[in-house]
């Protein structure tokens, strides 16, 4: 399952590029106005970072403007996914920009039904919104489960699945046992994956016995 992180926070994404543990960045406009930046320069700063697919968010709503934006947008890097709302004028940009060619990255899933059109009109990923789902008492999770049964059943569908809106450990995994294609998650969660309180207690434990025996690996 590749891991995207979801920011726009540019010192966040240059540790986790460094690390190696990333495969590519997700923005929405809620992360564009945290960073209190240029869009088109946090984007592009943010494409130069990692090799793999950056998503960038339209702001239009109609078809003939997201598609004037998307242009801007692909035009910024080779590495640039288009962000589209789930709406039916995302949905018909997402099938002409498809059919040029251009990543699309299909947002704001809440249902099945949802994720069939966006594979249909040819979306490189279906973005389903776990945590928010979550957040009104749904399981989150469960949409996941159906939209990777759906898009089994008909193999001609080459939509990857990226899991978003997770905001826990659990959420990563679940999303994983499932066969997410792709997980987008903020930087925090994606250091707590690496985390666990017996790794810390041992490591310590290790580092003290070590020191006890007067060794040194590298040469003194
Ligand atoms: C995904 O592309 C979205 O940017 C993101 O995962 C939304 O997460 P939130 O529901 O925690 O805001």
């Amino acid at each position: 399952m590749k891991i995207f992180a979801d920011t726009a926070d540019i010192a966040a994404i240059e540790r986790l590029a460094r690390s190696g543990l990333i495969d590519g960045v997700t923005t929405n406009p809620t992360l564009i106005a945290r960073s209190g930046r240029p869009f088109l320069d946090v984007v592009t700063e943010i494409a130069a970072l990692v090799e793999g697919p950056v998503s960038a968010e339209v702001s239009g709503t109609e078809f003939d403007q997201m598609m004037r934006e998307a242009d801007i947008l692909r035009n910024l890097a080779p590495n640039i996914c288009v962000k589209l709302p789930l709406t039916v004028d995302g949905l018909r940009a997402c099938k002409q920009l498809s059919s040029e060619g251009t990543r699309t990255n299909v947002t704001l899933c809440f249902s099945v039904n949802q994720a069939l059109l966006a594979a249909k009109a040819g979306a490189t990923f279906i973005s389903p919104f776990v945590g928010r789902l979550d957040d009104i008492g749904l399981d989150g999770t469960d949409l996941l489960q159906d939209i990777r049964v759906i898009y089994d059943n008909y193999p001609e569908l080459d939509t990857h699945i990226l899991a978003a809106s997770l905001r826990t450990p659990n959420h990563v995994s679940a999303a994983a046992r499932i066969g997410a294609d792709a997980a987008t998650m903020p930087p925090e969660v994606i250091d707590k994956l690496a985390s666990h309180p017996l790794t810390t207690s041992g490591l310590q434990m290790f580092l003290k016995d070590w020191a006890e025996t007067g060794q040194s690996i590298l040469p003194r």
